[in-house]
């Protein structure tokens, strides 16, 4: 065993048993069941749903069976598809209440998690999301909310401040700090302000300060997490109970195998091309059973090309998966550019 092996260790959220503390973050139009699936293959230890407004969820309910449908989409799961974290972009209390209501209720997930870090101009821009970084004191009431209504954890995922300013960081921290005082069973914290989008460097810094200021209360890191060498930093770096795997998982769900496989014996084996090119497909059939040929083309010729990096060719390999429109030719892409027997 080597030191870094007791980085990775089991974890309680209220009542919630995780074997491990690598998990899957959210991710819009990326983390549905298919991909959620693969990922707990390759060993994560629990998952997210991508984010969905209350009303969203509810008219899932209500049109069940009518499966093409967003709502039923987003809390379509399966017996394996567990621990799950389902992700609510709350607005209003009410709504809030109801979903969670009815998650208890159908079974639909293990754990809310309350979004306060998306900054896109549709959600942010519309006062929610990141925009409750500026708003603590309704942002707590609807963490109140949530508690008051969910026998299941409740926990947040937030941004360090909507702008990098002191003022900013501080209004993120005390909001973090009520939302624990509230009865959050953890916060997950994307250590980039929500000014900063994505691309900027994460200031894992901001994650120490956080697990500091908040324990005992578990906070996961999310930012930059592209490699297990990365991941393995992280939790050496900022004392995090955990961490929240995106960008690096996506078009490489075995990142969590190799990431436990590096903590447990120091080293892990780089895939192959034609592995690459196993498991594109293995993604693609499991969003054709879920969604049908049309759609699970259309998602896997964006997403699809970040299994093709690492490989000869890669530049034309991601170019053909792009064009591809169907089944047929995803194939063909796939022979052609991850090595023979596919
Ligand atoms: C395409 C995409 C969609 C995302 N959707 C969500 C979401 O629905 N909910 C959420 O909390 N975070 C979402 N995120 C943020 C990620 O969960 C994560 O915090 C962020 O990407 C930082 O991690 P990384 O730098 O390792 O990718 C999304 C990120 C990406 C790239």
């Amino acid at each position: 065993m080597t030191d870094s092996a007791t980085l990775i260790h089991p974890m309680q959220l209220g009542g919630l048993s995780l074997p491990h503390n690598l998990a899957l973050a959210p991710m819009h139009k990326r983390t549905n069941l298919a991909f959620r699936l693969m990922a707990r293959r390759w060993g994560a230890a629990f998952t997210y749903t991508e984010m969905a407004v209350p009303e969203d969820l509810l008219d899932g309910r209500r049109h069940r069976g009518g499966n093409r449908r967003r709502g039923g989409r987003l809390l379509a799961s399966t017996p394996e598809d567990r621990p799950l974290g389902v992700q609510i972009l709350p607005v209003h209390a009410g709504p809030l209440v109801e979903a969670i209501a009815m998650i208890a209720e159908t079974g639909a997930g293990d754990l809310i998690d309350l979004n306060f870090a998306c900054p896109s101009k549709k959600v942010a821009g519309i006062g929610v999301g990141a925009a409750f970084l500026r708003k603590p004191e309704a942002a707590v009431d609807l963490v109140k909310a949530a508690v008051a209504a969910s026998r299941l954890p409740v926990t947040l995922k937030m941004r360090y401040g909507y702008t990098d300013a002191a003022d900013d960081r501080r209004r993120a921290l005390d909001l973090a700090r009520a939302a624990v005082a509230a009865g959050a069973a953890a916060i997950t914290l994307h250590a980039r302000s929500a000014v900063q989008g994505y691309d900027e460097r994460a200031a894992w810094e901001r994650i120490a300060e956080w697990v500091e200021a908040l324990a005992p209360v578990p906070v996961f890191g999310s930012g930059d997490l592209a490699t297990p060498e990365a991941i393995m930093e992280m939790l050496r770096a900022t004392g995090a109970a955990g961490v929240s795997i995106a960008r690096g998982s996506v078009g490489a769900p075995w990142i969590f195998r190799q990431t436990l496989d590096l903590a447990a014996t120091g080293a892990y084996q780089p895939v192959t091309p034609a592995e690459r090119g196993r498991v594109f497909l293995e993604h693609f059939e499991a969003l054709l059973a879920a969604v049908g040929e049309a759609d699970a083309v259309r998602f896997l010729c964006h997403t699809g090309r970040m299994y093709a990096v690492d490989i000869p060719a890669a530049r034309e390999a991601q170019a053909a998966i792009y064009k591809a429109r169907s089944r047929d030719a995803l194939y063909r892409v796939a022979a052609q550019y991850f090595g023979p027997g596919l």
